[in-house]
């Protein structure tokens, strides 16, 4: 949590931007794995965290912007949740820890609501992530269910996003926690990648060292030596030789900031032949993007500009051809690369995606594309002092798109379909780091973590 004076700020500069009216935030409640009492690890909605900065269930809070007036919604706790739990400050005193004067019980959050809306006020809502606040927003407001997410208000959101999106230096210090906790996650990783070793070895280690550290995962891990497939949560295979490990694991610092990185590395410490090729290739890729970043670029140019190096290290590689420029500007570099390059990060590891993708990295100035590949870019927005970035490049020979691809003749003026056959068993390399911009370029956060081949065959081999 940060100082009091930070949450006041923030909802104040909030009531600024939206004008008038009532802004509604619900906290989240605890989530049964089963039965009610036995829960997930609590999370905590990372817009109610980033204005009210409260870390538990059971919480909603209001801020009325015409009466300059911010209410915490909360019940003490009685003797049986002490008894059962522990003991927990009081409402009044958990407030004034960010900054906020007025409380009242968890049933007059309704009443508050209710009352505003038989007045005509408007009450503006964030759309929420979770079923059990659309509920709530729901048998409130009047809405169905499903038109919640459509109902919420705009201007709130924008007001939200404009603030959360650019992160102070005490924010950037927890993400950059979060990144030293990832360092010490990937050495673990490359030291275990042996052949005969299984997947969940190396994530279960990875995932204990965020443990150790009083923190947790910011997502579930990516540990896998079938990395063509993007995202592949499954951790049950026996690492053999010849295969690349791809390792996309972020850490979750006590504070909720999060870290997202990737590493490939070689089953066994050594990449062959075939393996650095590639490899160099998303390397030159993903340095080429970091070096481009800093405020007055539009992501999506960086995102077409590492396109562009990947598709030429591949034409040298024999599996493209034709003009370089001209195929990415098809989407034809999509058969390889078929994701974004990045996105924002913060509270959130997709940060405030529960808002409205479009509503974070697009803007008035540019359109999100339809075309395969370049559709799934979630950032594509000019780039400010504050934005928090991953950039994370990947090169995947993916056997379904292959043969749809190669069956409809696409793009056969720039894919070498024969060569690109003889990599369907090759799996896929991604590499991702975390990007700061700042005033004159960029940094990136955290200590650095082995990236080059001979760093991570050394890191493997310590
Ligand atoms: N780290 C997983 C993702 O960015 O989708
Ligand atoms: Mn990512």
């Amino acid at each position: 949590m940060f100082k009091p004076e930070t949450y006041i700020q923030r909802r104040k500069l909030l009531k600024k931007e939206v004008g008038s009216g009532l802004l509604l935030f619900l906290g989240n409640e605890e989530s049964p794995m089963n039965y009610r009492d036995n829960t997930y690890h609590f999370r905590q909605d990372s817009s109610f965290l980033y204005f009210f900065g409260l870390d538990s269930p059971g919480l909603a809070a209001i801020v009325d912007i015409d009466e300059n007036r911010d209410v915490l919604f909360g019940d003490d706790i009685g003797i049986e949740d002490i008894i059962w739990m522990g003991h927990l400050p009081r409402m009044k005193d958990r407030a004034r820890e960010v900054g906020v004067r007025h409380t009242a019980a968890r049933a007059a959050f309704g009443d508050t609501v209710r009352k505003a809306l038989t007045a005509g006020r408007s009450v503006h809502f964030l759309p929420p992530s979770r079923t059990d606040n659309a509920l709530v927003l729901s048998g409130l407001l009047g809405i169905p269910v499903k038109k919640i997410k459509a109902k919420a208000s705009l201007e709130f959101i924008k007001a939200v996003v404009d603030q959360r999106l650019y992160k102070s230096k005490e924010e950037v210090r927890e993400i950059e926690a979060a990144v030293e906790t990832s360092q010490a996650m990937f050495l673990a990783a490359m030291k275990l990648a042996k052949p005969g070793r299984y997947e969940h070895e190396i994530s279960g280690a990875m995932e204990g060292i965020a443990l150790s550290r009083g923190m947790r995962l910011a997502f579930p891990p990516i540990v896998t030596i079938n990395g063509q497939t993007l995202h592949n949560h499954s951790h049950g295979n026996m690492l053999v030789k010849g295969r690349l490990l791809v390792a996309d694991v972020g850490a979750e610092a006590a504070s909720s900031y999060a870290s997202d990185i990737t590493r490939t590395i070689p089953v066994g410490g050594r990449f062959n032949r075939r393996q650095r090729d590639v490899y160099e290739i998303v390397l030159a890729g993903q340095e080429t993007a970091i070096k481009a970043m800093k405020p007055g670029v539009m992501f999506k140019e960086i995102h077409l500009g590492t396109a562009r190096v990947m598709a030429a290290g591949l034409k040298d590689l024999g599996l493209m051809k034709g003009d370089g420029e001209a195929a990415v500007a098809a989407g034809a570099h999509a058969l390889f690369f078929p994701h974004g390059l990045g996105h924002n990060m913060g509270l959130d590891v997709h940060d405030m995606e529960d808002l409205g993708e479009n509503n974070i990295g697009y803007d008035k100035t540019v359109e999100r594309s339809s075309q395969f590949g370049l559709a799934y870019l979630r950032m594509a927005k000019e780039l400010r002092p504050g934005h928090v970035m991953t950039v994370e490049p990947g090169l995947y020979f993916i056997p379904a798109l292959f043969e749809k691809w190669r069956k409809e003749k696409k793009f056969r003026e720039f894919i070498a379909y024969d060569e690109v056959e003889k990599y369907l068993d090759f799996g896929g390399a991604r590499i991702e780091d975390n990007v700061l911009v700042t005033e004159k370029g960029h940094r990136v956060l955290g200590p650095p973590i082995p990236k080059t081949v001979a760093d991570i065959e050394k890191a493997c081999h310590v």
